[in-house]
């Protein structure tokens, strides 16, 4: 499934953590690729389409999954009104529109499915489109960007190094205290005092490492537990719903998460219906 945004009429709220904007405007000016590594919930997505507003680019965005063909990248020939008539897929309309194409989840995508990207993700810039014998030179603009999650990822679905060495990287981590305070604030629409709280109790199950859960508490199931407690929820409420439940299905881990949830959410005062 493809996404084509047109470039958005106002800037999506993106707060930059370290040097990443600078790094992936160098990248796209250079005609580089790009590769986000992050866990989920980071903000990669967001970020990228930040980038594309202020580039002035529209954006293109596949979400990769196994079952992803060449095809559904490139394009391919369908039957309409008994013709055949070749349709462009959306990396092929990236390419010649010199948009920005974002592959979500890059890894989860056949390797015969990614060799496609090698001749356009290094200096050739070029999509080769077997079916139609044709090769395109990428427009102005077109810069492909990838995102992954090293995290959850098993080795044997890393990507190739031919392909990494082709891209310039950006790692992602969970921001600064301060900056995610703002930013569950202004997405909440939560006081910053609130806020505050869930910051520290993201924290401290980031701390945990391991602890029995696969991924850490991101900035979006703070968000959407800071969503609930606008809701009128009352934030214990909350954090259980919007971060021990996504997080685990183990219910002993959920004990240990509820109990940081009690020790670190105050109740008191929050809204009583
Ligand atoms: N630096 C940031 N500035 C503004 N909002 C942010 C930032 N980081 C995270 N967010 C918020 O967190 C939410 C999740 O971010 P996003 O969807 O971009 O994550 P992601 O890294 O793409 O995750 P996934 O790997 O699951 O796709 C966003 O909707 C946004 O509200
Ligand atoms: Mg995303």
């Amino acid at each position: 499934m493809s996404v084509n945004s047109p470039v958005s009429p106002a800037r999506p709220y993106y707060v930059p953590v370290a040097n990443e904007k600078q790094v992936f405007k160098a990248a796209c000016r250079q005609g580089l690729s790009v590769v986000l590594k992050g866990p989920t919930g980071c903000g990669k997505t967001r970020f990228v389409e930040a980038m594309a507003y202020d580039l002035k680019r529209p954006l293109v965005t596949v979400a990769c999954h196994d079952d992803l063909t060449t095809a559904d990248l490139v394009g391919r020939f369908l039957l309409r009104g008994g013709e055949t008539e070749w349709v462009d897929g959306p990396l092929t309309r990236a390419v010649r529109e010199g948009a920005i194409c974002y592959l979500d989840e890059v890894v989860e995508a056949r390797q015969d499915t990614t060799v496609v990207l090698h001749p356009l993700a290094d200096h050739r810039r070029q999509l080769p489109i077997e079916r139609l014998g044709v090769t395109l030179d990428a427009a102005p603009g077109f810069c492909l960007v990838v995102s992954y999650n090293p995290g959850y990822q098993s080795v044997l679905k890393d990507l190739k190094d031919s392909t990494r060495q082709r891209m310039v990287a950006i790692e992602f981590g969970f921001p600064a205290p301060d900056v995610e305070e703002k930013i569950l604030a202004t997405e909440a629409a939560i006081d910053h005092e609130r806020a505050a709280e869930l910051v520290r109790l993201g924290q401290a199950i980031r701390r945990l490492e391991t602890g029995g859960l696969r991924e850490v508490a991101s900035t979006r199931v703070l968000i959407a537990a800071g969503r609930l407690i606008a809701e009128g929820l009352t934030p214990r409420d909350a954090a259980r719903a919007a971060i021990a439940g996504p997080l685990t299905d183990d219910s002993a881990v959920t004990r240990g998460l509820v109990e940081m949830i009690d020790a670190y959410v105050d109740d008191q005062s929050s809204l009583d219906d």
